[in-house]
């Protein structure tokens, strides 16, 4: 049987069977290699982890918004958690309906709202009374009825990294837990609005379950206060957050999670939605690059410098993210700690120090591993860089998802 995800070959690091060097040797670096495998695996987990009770999965595009991986995950029965109009567009392309996406985000624009409430999505994520308000009103006008949520700040650590953590009052998110309740019965009574749900999202990359179930508990409990009220809800939405293992360690338990939601929303009877990102996708990819330059600079520090940097993966410039690097092909020699960089102007452009690797050469291919999740989707063009390619590999084959950006594309709004 062939082995499945990433692994070793003897044509070095492979994908489902497919020596990854040759995509590389194909298509150039950077690229981002996904694995079709991973992905519906992670995917079936998470929704098998909910088990009987009504749950409904809707996959975090900003995670990661190619058009092949969005067909991949809704074909799966993915439903579609949209970030922006860019997102529901995209969402729409890949064959999601209407009915199959919630529209989340912090700062909808006018038209933003208008699209989400001409298609008639699940839910508009609602961020404030003044939102639902303009919500209600665009509906109105338009002689229909928006589906909303309201989200709630349950003003709770997520003890993730601060950049990613969204859940306490200091943060610009939602709406304060004890001034939900009021807002909801208004809402309620707008009659451009549906009050389907609630909604919290208290941050990404979250390594424990205590703070998601305790952010469960406090939105079930405005559910049960507003059922009281005679507003019965669709379903609570619990957002994202899993944590992964970046290495040996760390990572959120899925069975530990599912089991600590549960817990608290299954005796409401209410149906659950959940929108990972992370979780899906993160382990399913990994970014290709060719060693640039190799130098040691007297006192010893010693740099590789790749082809691919901040501008195809951000995560560590922004986060300090480390993420495991390895050569896609065995090289001989002892293992020593080297700092590994971009190409692009900043120090911060640096996949961190201290990596234990083999001596590299110049054009030696290595794998950044795990960036399925927030890699290609956070690239951008800074030092004209083009964006990056991707690849996916499904049944032994891997296909070419987007080519490298060009020249002309890049400058095709300029004039
Ligand atoms: N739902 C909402 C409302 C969100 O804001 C997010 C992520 C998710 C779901 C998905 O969260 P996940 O399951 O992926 O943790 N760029 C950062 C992560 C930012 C996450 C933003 N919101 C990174 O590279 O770590």
């Amino acid at each position: 049987m062939t082995e499945t995800g990433f692994h070793d070959s003897e044509e070095g690091l492979a994908c489902d069977g497919v020596p990854i060097a040759r995509v590389a040797d194909a298509e150039g670096t950077p690229i981002y290699v996904y694995a079709a495998s991973v992905i519906r695996d992670r995917f079936r987990a998470f929704d098998d982890a909910f088990g009987a009770h009504p749950h409904a999965v809707h996959y975090a595009l900003k995670a990661n918004s190619t058009l092949a991986v969005l067909r991949l995950l809704q074909t799966l029965g993915a439903g579609a958690d949209a970030n922006s109009g860019g997102e529901i567009d995209v969402a729409r392309r890949a064959g999601f309906l209407p009915s199959q996406i919630v529209f989340t985000g912090v700062g909808k624009r006018p038209d933003e709202l208008a699209k989400a409430v001409s298609l008639g999505l699940k839910a508009i994520n609602a961020e404030s009374a003044g939102e639902l308000a303009r919500i209600d009103a665009i509906a109105v006008a338009e002689g229909k009825q928006a589906n909303v949520a309201l989200r709630v700040n349950p003003d709770i650590e997520a003890m993730s990294h601060p950049h990613i953590s969204t859940g306490a009052h200091r943060n610009k998110f939602g709406v304060a837990l004890g001034e939900a309740a009021a807002i909801c019965r208004e809402a309620a009574m707008r009659r451009g609005l549906r009050f389907a749900a609630l909604h919290v999202h208290i941050g990404s990359q979250i390594e424990q379950v205590a703070p998601l179930r305790q952010a469960a508990r406090a939105v079930v409990e405005v559910a049960r206060a507003l059922a009281a009220d005679g507003i019965a809800l669709d379903y609570v939405d619990m957002g994202g957050g899993v944590g992964i293992a970046y290495d040996d360690t760390g990572g959120l338990d899925l069975a530990e999670y599912a089991s600590a939601l549960l817990a608290e929303v299954a005796p409401s009877g209410l149906p659950l939605v959940l929108e990972p990102g992370r979780f899906v996708v993160g382990p399913a990819g990994v970014l290709l690059s060719r060693v640039v330059d190799v130098k040691t600079h007297p006192g010893g520090r010693t740099f590789v410098v790749l082809d691919a940097g901040m501008t195809e993966c951000l995560r560590s410039a922004l986060y300090g993210a480390r993420h495991r690097i390895v050569p896609v092909t065995a090289r001989v020699g002892t293992a020593s700690g080297v700092d590994v960089v971009g190409p692009v102007c900043e120090s911060s452009d640096s996949f961190g120090s201290d990596h234990q690797l083999p001596p590299l050469a110049v054009d030696d291919l290595v794998a950044i591993l795990d960036t399925g999740a927030y890699g290609a989707t956070m690239a951008s063009n800074y030092n004209r860089r083009p964006m990056p390619a991707e690849a996916l590999v499904d049944g032994g084959a891997w296909t070419l998802i987007r080519r490298r950006q060009t020249i002309d594309a890049m400058l095709a709004q300029e004039s």
